[in-house]
């Protein structure tokens, strides 16, 4: 049902895949996410929509593999169907004309950065992407993301290619050379919690798209619940878009690696499949 129309690495660890999936993609908006199963005893894995085909009725998610789920999709090929899809989940990102707004992805959120920039731009804002990766070879999407931004910068921790150093120096320089309305950031929690903490003595509202683990993405099972200035909320509904300098952190990272365990049997237990 939902066939594989496109299918690329884009850099090591991390892919791309264009999906058939017409409804989902004539009603999507930037920050919401599908929830796809690659097979029928598949987990279910909450991904971020990263650009969308309203006429073709494709989307296109971003992925990074890591566990034995994101390996499992990863090995599907372009003509392949995944067992299911289901979205578009979750809020939509809230887009509005604030001024100069500061957009940041790192890892697969560079890919999910992609629409958010697009419609601050479309609305008017100034928009500044900040690209982070830990050397050159990990960044992509560069000429995609030039075309819907102001400013693209990219941000290297070895210092490959753009700006040297991490995030927290990076930011803190833009603040400092002209004046950020929003900050929207994208990608893994610990990057979300650095931006936030970093924003946080400038007071500048800083939106973070939250990915803790979930199962039916509907506000059902209270899996992905997460505490928000001190309330409990569902990030599946409620978000995954929240105020980055509200988030608890801490708890949020606990919840995110309580199944390691099982995760990485599970990724050994795929691994003993695969040789045998
Ligand atoms: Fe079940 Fe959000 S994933 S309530």
């Amino acid at each position: 049902m939902y066939k594989i129309i496109e299918k690329r690495m884009v850099v090591p660890n991390i892919h791309s895949m264009k999906i058939s999936a017409p409804a989902v993609a004539k009603k999507c908006l930037p920050g919401q996410f599908v929830i796809v199963m690659v097979d029928e005893r598949g987990e279910r894995i909450p991904l971020s929509i990263a650009d969308w085909n309203r006429e073709e009725g494709l989307i296109t998610i971003v992925f990074m593999e890591v566990g034995s789920s994101t390996r499992k999709l990863a090995k599907l090929k372009e003509g392949d169907e995944l067992f299911a899809l289901a979205g578009p989940l979750g809020s939509p990102s809230e887009i509005s004309r604030w001024g100069t707004v500061l957009c940041i992805g790192g890892c697969y959120g560079i890919g999910t950065i992609y629409p958010i920039s697009r419609a601050l731009k479309e609305e008017g804002n100034k928009v500044i992407t900040l690209l982070e990766a830990r050397s050159s070879f990990l960044l992509y999407w560069q000429d995609k993301l030039k075309l819907v931004s102001d400013e693209l910068l990219l941000l290297t921790r070895d210092g490959t290619v753009g700006l040297k150093g991490h995030v927290t120096t990076a930011i803190k320089e833009i603040i400092e050379r002209e004046k950020i309305d929003r900050v929207m950031v994208n990608g893994c929690t610990f990057l979300l919690m650095v931006a936030s903490e970093t924003t946080r003595p400038f007071g500048i509202k800083t939106v973070v798209s939250l990915n803790p683990i979930m199962i039916d993405g509907t506000g059902m099972c209270g899996v992905c619940r997460v505490s928000i200035a001190g309330k409990t909320k569902f990030a599946c509904v409620d978000g995954p878009d929240f105020d980055g300098h509200e988030v608890d952190w801490e708890t949020l990272l606990m919840r995110r690696s309580a199944y390691l365990k099982e995760e990485l049997e599970s990724l050994r237990f795929l691994q003993c499949e695969e040789i045998f």
